[in-house]
């Protein structure tokens, strides 16, 4: 199904009808504070949440560190919605929150390399395994994730769907560049989202992951273990246009 995208910030909701891609990020949400001297480097740093469902965790952040932009990717209107109305009903101005499809904002929409976090919790499992390709983190596709963070960037991750949970371990494990290691206890702060705050409630275990990328995303490659499928891909496609 084709999702329309929806970019929307505290200026304003629009279409990507005549933005550029890349999205123009900083121009769409500017970085407040300090420019130059000791906190600069810092200043306006990104962080990213796909599938931020209700956005309990996008939220909080936006309020709590207004000197840094965070960017929301969530596929379903209506949450969309629910975070668009609530930041604006806060006054914040320090988010952009993308209505549309993570994989097709993420290797066509966005650019590589301009997040200082990225935040995935709860990812839709796909538990079939004809529908494992839709999974955000799959050998094919765990680069189009990554390529949004750079040098140094962290990535945290959580899931109840201990099966997937092992299977991403397995998957970051194998992606050159990348230092994973599972987390063994709740974040410090208590649960991040929805899903988090009631599965914990009922006692469920969940996996949570911690990595952080060693190279700019920009350079990341493809998985070891998609490599060959996605050069196929894209080898069919050029015969295709061949014909
Ligand atoms: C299980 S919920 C978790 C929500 C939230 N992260 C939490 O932990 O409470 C998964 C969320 O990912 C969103 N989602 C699923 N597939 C997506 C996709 N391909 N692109 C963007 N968002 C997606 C769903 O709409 C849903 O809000």
């Amino acid at each position: 199904m084709i999702h329309p995208v929806v970019v929307s910030t505290a200026a304003g909701d629009r279409g990507l009808a005549g933005l550029p891609a890349p999205l123009p990020l900083d121009e769409l949400v500017p970085a407040a504070g300090a420019t130059t001297g000791a906190g600069a480097a810092e200043a306006g740093e990104w962080e990213v949440e796909i599938g931020f469902g209700k956005g309990r965790y996008l939220r909080r952040r936006c309020q709590e560190e207004p000197g840094r932009r965070f960017l929301g990717i969530e596929v379903a209107g209506e949450y969309h919605g629910l975070f668009v109305s609530r930041v604006r009903r806060l006054g914040l101005g320090n988010w952009l929150a993308l209505r549309g499809e993570a994989l097709y904002l993420l290797s066509a929409v966005l650019p590589a390399g301009f997040a200082a976090a990225l935040h995935v919790y709860f990812p839709d499992p796909w538990p079939k395994s004809r529908h494992h390709k839709r999974r955000l983190f799959d050998p094919e596709t765990v680069d189009l994730v990554l390529r949004l963070l750079r040098r140094g960037g962290r990535l945290s991750f959580a899931t109840d769907f201990l099966d997937y949970g092992e299977r991403v371990v397995e998957i970051l494990a194998g992606y050159p560049g990348l230092r994973c290691e599972r987390r063994e206890r709740p974040w410090d702060e208590g649960p991040r989202t929805n899903y988090e705050a009631k599965y914990e409630t009922e006692g469920r275990p969940i996996l949570r992951l911690e990595g952080e990328l060693e190279m700019d995303g920009g350079e990341a490659p493809l998985h070891p273990q998609g490599a060959r499928a996605v050069l196929a891909a894209v080898g069919a496609d050029e015969r295709d246009e061949e014909d």
